[in-house]
C-alpha cells in the first residue's frame, strides 16, 4: 500500500507516520508513506497557496492549481496502481472500519488531501477528487489529524502490517460490534479483580464469555450500532441468555436460614415438586418417583432437620441438613472422603423457580456449612445425580469436591450418585 499524504506541514507527519507499527512496516516495504509539501508545487514567486474567497467573507481559501499539480506529481511517480484521490473534509462521509476494510482491500494508492484555512476551491474538489471522507460532525483546522487517522487505520489491514488477520478481526467494528473488555497483569488491582472466566484457561468457556460481552457492551454503549447489527444462531443464543440473566431476581433484603415448622410445609411440598419438575424437563432421573415425598418432608421438620430460607417473608428454599452418620456413605466407590471426622450430609435442596441464578442457592449452602460448623462437623457431604448439571456447578462453584459414587434407594429409578465433599476450615 503507498499513501501519500499533501499537506502544507510534512515535517509534524512524516515524524509520527514513521514511528511504532506503521514505521516498522514501512522499513520492511510492506507500507510506502509520504508527506508532500503542496507550496512545493506554487507557481508564483511567493509560493502562495491560499487567496481571498470570492464573495467576500473570512479566511483564506486554498487554490486550486498548486493542489492540482501536487496530485499530478504524485500520480505520475505511481502509474498503474489502483489509485483514490481522497479530499479530507468536514463535508465528506464519516470514515469508518468498513470504509478502512474497502479502501484497503481495494486499492494499491491512496492520496490524501489535507485542507486548511477555510478550505480548498470547489473546482479543484470537481476535478481532482474522488471521495470526501470526514473523520466525525465537527470541524478541525486542517485535514492532517483526518489523514493522519486514515492512514493509520487503512494500514494496520494492510497484510503483513499486524502479525495476524486475528489481531483486527476481533476488534471494535469490524463485524458491527464493540470488543470484548480486555485485562492483563496483576490479577487483582485496588481489589478489582480479572474475572474468573480469563483465569480458568478453557478457551471454549473464554471465547463464550466473551462473545456475550461483546453484544452486551455494544448493546449498552453503543445501541445505534447494535441496532443495525444482524445476530447469526449463536449470537442469538447467547442474547437469550443476557435476557434470562437479566430477569433474575436480584437479591436485594435480607434472608433468614430458620428450621421449618409444620406451617411450611405446605410451602417445603411446593418447592420440591417445581424441583421435580425441573429435573424431568432436564431428563435428569433424580426425584421422579416418590422421592421426597411430603412425610419425608414432614419427618425432617419434625426431627429438626429440615431448614427454609425466607426471603421477603417468603419460603425461597429448602434443604435439609442431618448430622447422622449416611450409611450408603460408608460405602462410597471410585474415591474416598477426604475428612475422617464428624460431618454434616445435606439433602434435598430445592430453590424456588424464580430464585434461580440469584445466587440463593450459593447462600443455602453457605447457610449449611454455618449450621454444620456449630456443630462441630469438619465437613459437609452431599450427593447428587451425574446428570444434575446445575447442582454440581454449584457444588463446584462453592468449594465442593467430588469424592467418588454412592447408591441411594430410589427404586426402578437410577439409584447412582456422584458423591461431594467439602472440608470446612475451623
Ligand atoms: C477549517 S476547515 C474548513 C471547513 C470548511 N470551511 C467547512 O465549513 O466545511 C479546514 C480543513 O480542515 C480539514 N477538516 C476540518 N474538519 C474536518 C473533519 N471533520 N474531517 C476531515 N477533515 C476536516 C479539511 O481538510 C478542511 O479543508
Amino acid at each position: 500500500m503507498k499513501i501519500d499524504i499533501l499537506t502544507l506541514f510534512p515535517d509534524n507527519m512524516n515524524a509520527m507516520l514513521h514511528e511504532s507499527i506503521l514505521g516498522r512496516a514501512a522499513r520492511r516495504s510492506i507500507l510506502e508513506l509520504n508527506c508532500v509539501q503542496i507550496r512545493d508545487f506554487t507557481e508564483n514567486r511567493q509560493r502562495q497557496v491560499d487567496d481571498y474567497p470570492y464573495g467576500g467573507g473570512w479566511g483564506c481559501v486554498m487554490m486550486a492549481q498548486p493542489l492540482k499539480s501536487c496530485v499530478d506529481h504524485v500520480m505520475a511517480r505511481a502509474p498503474g496502481l489502483r489509485r483514490r484521490v481522497i479530499y479530507m473534509s468536514p463535508q465528506g462521509k464519516t470514515f469508518t472500519q468498513q470504509r478502512a476494510r474497502e479502501l484497503a482491500r481495494d486499492y494499491d494508492h491512496l492520496v490524501l488531501v489535507c485542507g486548511h484555512y477555510e478550505g480548498v476551491d470547489e473546482r479543484f474538489i470537481e476535478a481532482c477528487v474522488d471521495e470526501e471522507l470526514s473523520l466525525g460532525d465537527f470541524v478541525l483546522t486542517g485535514g492532517e489529524l483526518a489523514a493522519m487517522a486514515v492512514a493509520d487505520a487503512v494500514c494496520r489491514l494492510v497484510p503483513g502490517v499486524l502479525s495476524d488477520a486475528a489481531c483486527y478481526t476481533g476488534e471494535s467494528h469490524w463485524d458491527g460490534l464493540l470488543e470484548y473488555p480486555q485485562y492483563t497483569r496483576p490479577e487483582t488491582w485496588e481489589c478489582r479483580e480479572v474475572p474468573e472466566v480469563l483465569r480458568g484457561g478453557n478457551q471454549a468457556e473464554i471465547d463464550r464469555w466473551r462473545r456475550k460481552q461483546m453484544l452486551l457492551r455494544t448493546r449498552e454503549k453503543r445501541p445505534e450500532l447494535f441496532a443495525n447489527f444482524v445476530p447469526d444462531e449463536k449470537d442469538r443464543a447467547l442474547l437469550a441468555e443476557l435476557e434470562r440473566d437479566e430477569r433474575r431476581m436480584k437479591l436485594t433484603e435480607p434472608l433468614e436460614c430458620r428450621p421449618a415448622t409444620p406451617e411450611d410445609l405446605e410451602a417445603v411440598d411446593l418447592l420440591i415438586r417445581q424441583a421435580r419438575n425441573y429435573l424431568k424437563r432436564h431428563r435428569v432421573d433424580q426425584w421422579q418417583g416418590d422421592y421426597p415425598a411430603s412425610e419425608d418432608m414432614a419427618a425432617s421438620i419434625a426431627a429438626g432437620e429440615c431448614y427454609v430460607l425466607c426471603y421477603a417473608g417468603r419460603v425461597a428454599a429448602v434443604f435439609c441438613l442431618t448430622m447422622e452418620p449416611q450409611a450408603n456413605y460408608a460405602a462410597i466407590t471410585d474415591g474416598k472422603w477426604r475428612s475422617d471426622g464428624p460431618y454434616a450430609a445435606v439433602h434435598r435442596c430445592a430453590v424456588e423457580a424464580q430464585f434461580r441464578g440469584s445466587g440463593l442457592a450459593d447462600r443455602m449452602l453457605a447457610e449449611a456449612e454455618t449450621l454444620a460448623r456449630s456443630r462441630g462437623c469438619s465437613a459437609v457431604r452431599v450427593d447428587t445425580h451425574r446428570y444434575n448439571e446445575p447442582m454440581k456447578a454449584l457444588l463446584r462453584r462453592c468449594g465442593y469436591q467430588f469424592r467418588g459414587h454412592v447408591l441411594v434407594e430410589e427404586p426402578i429409578h437410577d439409584p447412582r450418585r456422584q458423591a461431594f465433599e467439602k472440608v470446612l476450615r475451623t
